[in-house]
C-alpha cells in the first residue's frame, strides 16, 4: 500500500477520548469526543469524533485502517499484575479494575470492529509509541530526540526515542509505578485539586510559593539519577493500590492532611506546589538532556500529559544545553494518542518520511467548521439580533474597537482546535490591560478562581519588545517573562513581606501593564500569532494593536467553568446567553448584548455552574 491509505486513529476508555484521520503524513481531521458530548474529558468510545473525522474523507473514499492508541492486552496484563502485587490493600480497586477489564476485553474489540468493518483492518500501536509519533511526525524536524512523559500507558510512564526519516527508535524507558505524571498528580490531589484536570492549577499555584519542601521531596519521595531516570518511594504514594494518590505516610511526612477543595489555599499549599514543580523540572531537564545525547540530535519533541506543563517546557527552552529547537505536540495528552497511532500506522506502509517543510498540525485547527448559512440559521432560531459584516478587514476592526472599549468578546471562527487550548477560533478575547479584566472575565464569564491569570495572544513580531527570550509559541505551550519596563513596582517577595499571603492578595499586589495575563512572577503563558497567516484572531489582534498600541489580547477558551470548549454555533450562543459576554463574534456576524431584546437580556447570566 502507498501513502494514499486513509487511517483513522482512536484513543478511548481512559480519559479525553479522541479520533483523528490521516493520509500518510497529512492530517485531515482530529477532535476530542468531549466537544461533541459536552462532557468534559469524556473517556467513552468517541463515536461522534469518529463520525466527524469520517465526514472529512474525500467523496468515494473509504477507510483503509483503524489504529488504536494502545495495546489493550498488555494494559490488562499490567493492571492484573499490579492488582496481585498490591493485595490485600489493592482489593479496594477491584470493582474499578473489573469494569476496566470488561471494557477493554469485551466492549473495545466490538467497537473497533464496527468502525473498521473487519478485524483485519485494526492496528494496535503501543501507548507511548503513539505519543512519540504524535510529537515527532507532525514536527518540523527531519531528526529529533523525543521525550514522552505521562501517567502510564501499558507499562511505560516515561520513554525516550530517536526519530528520523525511517521512523522512531526507543532509547530509554521507565516503567510503572515510577511516573512523573502520577508524581505530579499526587501533589495536585494533595493540594485539593482534581487529578487529570487540576494539574494546571498546581502549576499556576507554584509561583505564589517557595520550594521549601524541595529537599524533603528529593530525600524521601523521589530519587533522580544524573541521567534523569528516577524511582518513586511507593511508601508515600498509593495510586497503584487505592483511589487516593498518596498514602497516610505522605500526610505524616508533611504534617498536614489533604486540602479539601473548598478549604483556603495557604502558604503551605503554595510552597508544596512550588516544590513539586521544581522537582518535576529537574527530572524533565535531566531526561531531556539524556534524550538529546542518545539520539545525537539538537532537536527535541515532547508529548504525554506532562508536556502540557508549560513552565517545565520553558525551563527546557532556557536551560537545556545542546538544544536548538523544541516542538511540543499541542494535544500532548491522551487525545493526541489518537493522532499518533494513526500517523505511526501510516508510517508502517508509507515508506521513509519526506523532509518536512514545517509543522503539519495546521495551527491545531483540525476540528469542525460551520458555514455562515448554518450559523445564521442558528442565530435566527435563537431570536438574536445580529449584524452581518462581510468584509474581513471591517469585521476585525469592529471587534478590535469593542475590545478597546473594554468589551469581552466570544470569538467563533473556522475549524475548532484539537487539544486542550483554545488558540483563537473558539476563544474569549479581552483587553489585557488592568486587573479589572481578570476579575471581570473570571467572575462573570469563566466562573473560576480569581487568582489564576489568563494567557495572552501576542503579535509574533512584537513579542521580543515585551518579553524576555520569547520564541515562537503558536500552541501556548511555553511561558515567557514580561520585561521589567512593563512590570509594577512590587514583586511577589515584596508582596509577601508586606503581609499578603492569600493567592488573591498576592495577585492584587503584584501588577503589570498587562495585569490580566501576567502571573505573580511576571510570567505569561504566551501564544504568538502572525497575522500574515490570515487567521481572523490574528487580524483582530493586528487591528487592536493599530487602535491601542497594545500588541496583545487576553485569550481564554470559549466555555464556562466545568464545561468543554464550545464546538458548534449553538454551543457559542448558549455560552453567550449564559454568561456576560458583551459581544459574540461568530462567523460573519456580530451579536451585541446591548442590541438584544429584553427577553434575551433577561436570560443572560441566570445559569449556575458546577465547580471544575
Ligand atoms: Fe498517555
Amino acid at each position: 500500500m502507498t501513502q494514499t491509505e486513509y487511517i483513522l486513529g482512536i484513543s478511548a476508555h481512559f480519559h479525553d477520548s479522541a479520533a483523528a484521520l490521516v493520509q500518510g503524513d497529512h492530517i485531515l481531521a482530529a477532535a476530542q469526543e468531549e466537544r461533541f458530548t459536552r462532557k468534559k474529558a469524556d473517556w467513552g468510545f468517541p463515536d461522534q469524533a469518529i463520525r466527524y473525522c469520517l465526514s472529512q474523507l474525500p467523496d468515494g473514499v473509504s477507510l483503509d485502517k483503524v489504529a488504536y492508541y494502545e495495546d489493550p492486552g498488555l494494559k490488562v496484563r499490567r493492571i492484573l499484575e499490579t492488582a496481585r502485587e498490591t493485595l490485600p490493600s489493592g482489593a479496594r480497586l477491584w470493582p474499578q479494575i473489573v469494569e476496566t477489564l470488561k471494557c477493554l476485553s469485551r466492549e473495545l474489540p466490538r467497537q473497533l470492529e464496527k468502525v473498521a468493518g473487519d478485524a483485519g483492518r485494526i492496528v494496535f500501536v503501543p501507548h507511548h509509541r503513539s505519543h512519540a509519533a504524535s510529537a515527532f511526525y507532525p514536527s518540523p524536524f527531519e531528526n529529533a530526540a523525543v521525550l514522552v512523559l505521562d501517567g502510564v500507558g501499558e507499562y511505560s510512564t516515561t520513554t525516550l526515542w530517536s526519530g528520523g526519516p525511517t521512523g522512531l527508535f526507543p532509547t530509554g524507558e521507565i516503567r510503572f509505578p515510577h511516573s512523573l505524571g502520577l508524581f505530579y498528580s499526587a501533589f495536585t490531589q494533595y493540594c485539593g485539586f482534581k487529578v487529570n484536570s487540576g494539574e494546571y492549577k498546581l502549576m499556576g499555584l507554584a509561583p505564589f510559593g517557595m520550594p521549601e519542601f524541595h529537599k524533603t521531596i528529593r530525600d524521601e519521595l523521589i530519587e533522580i539519577s544524573e541521567d534523569g531516570s528516577f524511582t518513586l518511594n511507593m511508601d508515600y504514594f498509593s495510586f497503584d493500590r487505592d483511589l487516593s494518590t498518596t498514602s497516610p505516610l505522605f500526610e505524616m511526612l508533611f504534617n498536614q492532611p489533604h486540602r479539601h477543595e473548598t478549604a483556603a489555599i495557604t502558604p503551605f499549599h503554595m510552597n508544596m506546589a512550588a516544590s513539586a514543580q521544581a522537582v518535576l523540572e529537574e527530572a524533565v531537564l535531566a531526561l531531556a538532556k539524556t534524550a538529546l545525547e542518545r539520539s545525537n540530535s539538537r532537536n527535541l519533541c515532547l508529548a504525554g500529559g506532562v508536556a502540557l506543563n508549560c513552565v517545565a517546557n520553558r525551563r527546557l527552552h532556557r536551560d537545556l544545553a545542546g538544544l536548538d529547537a523544541l516542538w511540543i505536540q499541542p494535544a500532548a495528552g491522551d487525545a493526541g494518542g489518537a493522532l499518533g497511532a494513526a500517523l505511526e500506522a501510516a508510517r508502517a506502509t508509507a515508506g521513509p518520511r519526506a523532509q518536512p517543510t514545517g509543522d503539519s498540525m495546521a495551527g491545531g485547527f483540525l476540528g469542525p467548521e460551520y458555514l455562515d448559512a448554518e450559523i445564521q440559521s442558528v442565530l435566527d432560531s435563537a431570536g438574536l439580533v445580529y449584524e452581518s459584516i462581510p468584509d474581513p478587514a471591517d469585521y476585525a476592526a469592529l471587534v478590535a474597537e469593542g475590545l478597546a472599549a473594554g468589551q469581552i468578546v466570544g470569538h467563533f471562527h473556522g475549524r475548532m482546535e484539537f487539544g486542550p487550548r483554545a488558540l483563537g477560533n473558539r476563544s474569549i478575547l479581552a483587553d489585557p490591560r488592568g486587573k479589572d479584566t481578570l476579575s471581570r472575565v473570571n467572575r462573570s464569564i469563566k466562573f473560576r478562581e480569581d487568582w489564576r491569570p489568563f494567557a495572552p495572544i501576542v503579535l509574533a513580531d512584537q513579542a521580543a519588545t515585551y518579553f524576555e527570550e520569547p520564541t515562537d509559541s503558536p500552541y501556548m505551550l511555553l511561558v515567557a517573562d514580561l520585561k521589567s519596563a512593563f512590570r509594577g513596582p512590587v514583586g511577589v517577595s515584596e508582596a509577601r513581606a508586606q503581609g499578603h499571603h492569600a493567592p488573591m492578595q498576592l495577585q492584587n499586589a503584584v501588577t503589570s501593564q498587562f495585569a490580566a495575563v501576567t502571573h505573580v512572577d511576571f510570567s505569561a503563558r504566551l501564544q504568538t500569532i502572525d497575522p500574515a497567516t490570515g487567521s481572523r484572531a490574528g487580524r483582530i489582534l493586528h487591528a487592536f494593536h493599530t487602535i491601542t498600541g497594545c500588541p496583545m489580547v487576553l485569550n481564554t477558551s470559549f466555555n464556562v467553568r466545568g464545561e468543554p470548549i464550545i464546538c458548534t454555533p449553538k454551543d457559542a450562543i448558549d455560552c453567550f446567553l449564559n454568561t456576560h459576554l458583551d459581544l459574540l463574534a461568530i462567523g460573519g456576524f456580530l451579536v451585541r448584548r446591548s442590541a438584544q431584546p429584553d427577553w434575551v437580556r433577561q436570560k443572560i447570566g441566570r445559569t449556575r455552574f458546577a465547580a471544575d
